[in-house]
């Protein structure tokens, strides 16, 4: 098998699971040798994935499953954070840097997830849910070694 170790949570989407997801993610990708960095670069993508999904998705009904998955290969973390939502109609808009359909909102969460991540991909239909993957990659430091030693 691909994996080495994999996860799925589900979690009723409520403003206070996404601190829950956040830190359940990070801890299972301490599992491999990623630097607090990327681990908080990981944090950072997972909670604005689950937000949207109780925000935007769900807007905010307070009944609804959230279903996040991650999954471990040798040097990646692989997740993908999922609702039944409202879905999006036009991907290519909203993946717009500063687009959000919330005035008050600054159309950030896409542009963090894809600059934080090695890989990003948003599956949506509308009035069925979307479907938020990424990836990161270890990345491995080679240790310098003095040659006057
Ligand atoms: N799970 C989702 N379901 C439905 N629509 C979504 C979902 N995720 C994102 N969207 C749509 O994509 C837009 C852009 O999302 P993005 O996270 O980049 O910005 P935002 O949530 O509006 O603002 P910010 O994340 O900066 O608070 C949202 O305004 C919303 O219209
Ligand atoms: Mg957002």
């Amino acid at each position: 098998m691909k994996y080495m170790n994999q996860i799925k949570l589900e979690f009723l989407g409520l403003p206070a699971n996404v601190a829950f997801a956040r830190v359940a993610v990070a801890a299972f990708a301490s599992q491999l040798d990623f630097t607090l960095a990327d681990l908080e670069e990981i944090k950072v993508a997972v909670s604005e994935a689950v937000s949207n999904s109780i925000i935007h998705g769900y807007e905010n009904a307070p009944d609804r499953f959230v279903r996040v998955f991650a999954a471990l290969t040798a040097d990646s973390l692989e997740v993908m954070v999922e609702d039944d939502g409202k879905g999006i109609e036009d991907i290519d808009q909203v993946l717009q840097p500063a687009f959000s359909d919330a005035d008050e909102r600054l159309g950030l969460g896409f542009v963090f997830m894809q600059s934080f991540m090695d890989s990003f991909q948003v599956d949506s239909k509308p009035g069925c849910g979307t479907k938020v993957i990424m990836a990161k990659r270890v990345v491995t430091r080679i240790t310098q070694v003095n040659p006057e030693q």
